[in-house]
């Protein structure tokens, strides 16, 4: 008897070893890289016994960490733990988890599998109270959700998120409310992805952080994730908004004459409502509608400015800046993406001004920043650099995105240029890896100066001057004896969307 039962014991000894040798997990390991790469993405290690989470911390400071002007970037760690220990951090973490890119702070997340911590998925924190009536969307049924409604409202969660726990009732009873407001069908649903059970759908939408709120419109994904408030009111003002129509109706040619004189319009002379070309303009200006003010008169209201049967559409600029004409749209009314690239290319200003609100936005646009430092009470140079832009640069717009930021606010990238208010105005590119200075503010308007200079961007040019020295035309230098330094790290792309990004504004925590 003893002895069966100790034999028994023994195995189950044995058995207990053999299986938890066999499930120990792997994690990756890292401490204080500064991205996710490299080590953080190589080095794996696995687990002991008890160790039973993978923990990864990150921290976005200056060196030293947690100093003031430094150079500010990414601390990555990752490491084996188990639940209560990881718990435990994440917990004491969480005050000081702000995402804010002009704060120091400091997150950490567990996740359980092996290798789970390969990419930096934040499961980010904010505070809401709310359960769903949106609809459950999965890798076979995600195309036909998209192509049967005009506006698709998403949320990307996985279980293990308690934010997305937290937000999932409330999203859902928003769906609710929307089923109960009426609209058509094929107008609106709202969805829900489990993004640990659909991977490929969460990899299509390249979701890096639980949990985020994407909107569809006409099976595309808005450029702008949802950075709202998270409650039920504010989900069903959003869908309201979204579906409102987007075009003011005029009812005589006279309203057109007091247009706001700040605003950028685009106005359709149409014969009918129910006609195709309207059900184009609509869905134009329901995309573009933060860009421009859309118009349009039909019948008798506009059938001065049109032959019959021939709907005409025209842009008009803000008033306040330009006395230009009307200028009609010459292709086809018929056909979407043209008039919807016309309509962007007219009702986006060329040269926008950054700010801390829509800072995350322009970087996600994806083009090299050229900037205007100004300086707030100087502003002539506003003025001066939107007309060098317009003159000379208009044809680079698909390269770069032209800004002026005040240089007050954005002091930080000064620094990081080795600069101060007391040195603005001045002009520098942000290239999302480096930010390079444009040497003399006062050459901006030497002819085409200011297009060199992102030439020797775009040919690397800026680059290597910076690790070599100047390059003559002919010999580009490389010197052994020559200190390689980088150039001053990008500000902006630390609010690009990326792997390791978190969200960053403050409505969102
Ligand atoms: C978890 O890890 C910590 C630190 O290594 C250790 O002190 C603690 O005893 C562990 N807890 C469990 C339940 O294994």
């Amino acid at each position: 008897m003893v002895n069966l039962s100790s034999i028994l014991m023994l195995t189950l000894i044995q058995l207990y070893i053999f299986v938890s040798t066999v499930n120990s997990l792997e994690c990756y390991v890292c401490e204080n890289q500064e991205d996710n790469s490299e080590k953080c993405a190589k080095t794996i290690l696995t687990c002991e016994y008890n160790q039973d989470v993978c923990l990864t911390e990150i921290k976005w400071g200056s060196t030293p960490y947690w100093s003031q002007g430094a150079k500010k970037q990414y601390y990555v760690s990752k490491r084996c733990s188990n639940k209560t220990e990881c718990a435990m951090t994440r917990q004491r973490y969480m005050p000081l988890c702000t995402n804010i890119w002009y704060q120091d702070w400091v997150c950490s997340d567990c996740c359980q599998g092996d290798r789970c911590n390969y990419y930096i998925i934040i499961c980010h924190t904010f505070y809401n109270p709310t359960d769903s009536g949106a609809v459950q969307i999965t890798q076979s049924n995600l195309d036909m959700v998209l192509a049967s409604n005009e506006i698709v409202f998403i949320n990307f969660y996985a279980d293990w998120c308690k934010f997305s726990n937290m937000l999932m009732p409330i999203f859902d009873d928003a769906a609710d409310e929307v089923s109960k407001a009426g609209y058509d069908p094929g107008q609106v649903v709202m969805g829900k992805v489990d993004c640990d059970k659909e991977p490929s759908v969460a990899t299509r939408f390249h979701i890096t952080k639980y949990p985020t709120l994407k909107l569809f419109r006409n099976g595309l994904p808005a450029k702008k994730e949802y950075r709202g408030q998270r409650s039920v009111e504010a989900f069903a003002e959003f869908i309201k908004k979204q579906l409102t129509d987007s075009v003011v109706t005029f009812s005589s040619l006279k309203e057109l004459h007091s247009l706001a004189e700040d605003k950028r319009h685009i106005i359709g002379y149409m014969d009918r409502r129910d006609q195709k070309e309207y059900e184009v303009l609509r869905k134009v200006a329901a995309t573009l509608k933060d860009e421009c003010i859309f118009h349009a008169g039909f019948g008798d209201a506009s059938q001065q400015m049109h032959p019959p049967g021939q709907p005409i559409v025209v842009f008009r600029t803000d008033r306040k800046t330009s006395a230009d004409p009307d200028e009609t749209y010459t292709g086809s009314l018929l056909d979407f993406d043209q008039l919807h690239s016309w309509v962007q290319k007219k009702c986006i200003p060329l040269v926008r001004e950054i700010t801390f609100e829509n800072a995350e936005e322009l970087t996600e646009e994806g083009l090299p920043f050229l900037i205007l430092f100004y300086h707030p009470d100087h502003p002539e140079s506003i003025k001066k650099y939107k007309e060098v832009v317009s003159m000379e640069l208009e044809s680079e717009k698909q390269n770069v995105n032209f800004l002026t930021a005040d240089g007050v606010k954005f002091e930080h990238p000064l620094h990081h240029l080795g600069k101060s208010v007391a040195d603005l105005p001045l002009i520098a590119i942000d290239s999302f890896r480096h930010m390079y200075l444009f040497p003399d503010y006062k050459e901006m308007d030497k002819p085409g100066r200011l297009k060199e200079y992102l030439k020797d961007l775009y040919s690397g040019k800026l680059h290597r001057e910076f690790h070599y020295g100047p390059e003559s035309p002919q010999v580009i230098m490389v010197n052994n004896e020559v200190k390689v330094t980088t150039p001053p790290e990008s500000t902006f792309k630390k609010l690009a969307p990326s792997k390791n990004r978190y969200t960053l504004l403050r409505d969102e925590l």
